[in-house]
């Protein structure tokens, strides 16, 4: 079996562990991986490459890719289906590893499938906002990164009280980051581009947090656009000091989480099974924390709304 792992859209901590593990695996039983450059745009212009077995498994802990990815719509194009076939062939190649998150999920499973393609998609952003599954690769590690940096802010925040902290995690137009990293570090207060919110409760909410321990802290998702603004506006409706931070790309490429690690494994496991015995493929779906692996589907339509429940808790609602 000759398997060929391709990245697509936004990288995120795991992919190298899974690409160890997957790669790995094969080897052991005789089969061939290589891997794209440069996601389905390198794929389609034979961008191959050897996986360098030892390069990866050093890299397994570090986030980011060994593999570079794209954010090229090429599968879009009236020829692409030819074309990647050719190169398939061309290349005798089986099947497909897939690394790709919400937009990639959706459109390119069902694609490869009336191309009669077989491939296996891993769920992979940081966002987790891939409906059908509880879990994406990544997301726990830039939780983890997440926390890291509050445990900072924490610590100056009590020695020198009388501060509002504004922290902006990335999470696209998906609120389901900031809110799992509001929700698990006592976040006084979270904003996501899901749910409105009031100015003056916000101030009221921020105000009662500093009286009570000294400080406020105040998490917000990037989908909620003006982090400038609310760290100008917040200080004048409610006297106190706004200290932003921008959590930015640094928490994509965060160190890889032990959860993220066992999951890449879990999910190299199930999928490298699944094509040896012949699967067509699908898409990796954990639900209740078991991974199966949907056959011949990509990621339901829609988009996971953020848990309401610890939206609440947070707020206080
Ligand atoms: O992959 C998801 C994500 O990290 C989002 O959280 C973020 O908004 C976006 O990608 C950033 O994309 P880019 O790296 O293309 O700026």
């Amino acid at each position: 079996m000759k398997t060929v792992i391709v990245v697509n859209g936004g990288d995120a901590p795991g992919i190298n562990a899974a690409i160890a593990a997957y790669s790995g695996l094969a080897n052991q039983n005789g089969d061939q991986v290589i891997g794209a450059q440069d996601g389905f745009a390198g794929l389609l212009s034979g961008q191959l490459t050897e996986i360098d077995l030892a390069a990866v498994d050093l890299l397994s802990g570090r986030g980011g890719s060994w593999l570079t990815s794209s954010r090229a719509p090429v599968l879009a194009r009236d020829d692409a289906g030819e074309r990647l076939s050719h190169v398939l062939a061309q290349e005798k190649i089986d099947n497909l590893l897939l690394f790709g998150g919400d937009g990639t999920i959706k459109f390119v499973i069902p694609r490869l499938r009336t191309w009669d393609i077989s491939c296996i998609a891993l769920p992979t952003t940081i966002d987790n906002d891939v409906p059908g599954t509880d879990y994406t690769l990544g997301h726990d590690s830039a939780c983890n990164y997440a926390w890291q940096t509050i445990e900072g802010i924490r610590a100056t925040a009590n020695a020198l009280p009388g501060r509002i902290f504004l922290v902006e995690t990335l999470g696209g137009d998906s609120g389901c980051l900031a809110l799992a990293i509001a929700y698990a570090c006592g976040a006084d207060a979270v904003l996501l581009p899901e749910y409105d919110f009031g100015m003056d409760w916000l101030a009221e909410r921020l105000k009662t947090a500093v009286a009570r321990r000294g400080y406020a802290l105040l998490l917000l998702s990037e989908g909620v656009p003006g982090a400038q603004r609310l760290t100008d506006e917040i200080p004048k409706i409610t006297g106190i000091r706004v200290r932003l931070t921008r959590l930015g790309h640094a928490q994509r490429g965060a160190a890889v989480s032990h959860i993220d690690r066992q999951r890449a494994v879990d999910m190299s496991r199930i999928a490298y099974h699944a094509l040896k015995r012949g699967s067509r493929g699908g898409t990796l779906l954990s639900r209740g924390g078991a991974l199966t692996l949907q056959e011949g589907e990509g990621a339901p339509a829609g988009k996971p709304a953020p848990d309401y429940g610890q939206y609440a808790f947070v707020n206080g609602l």
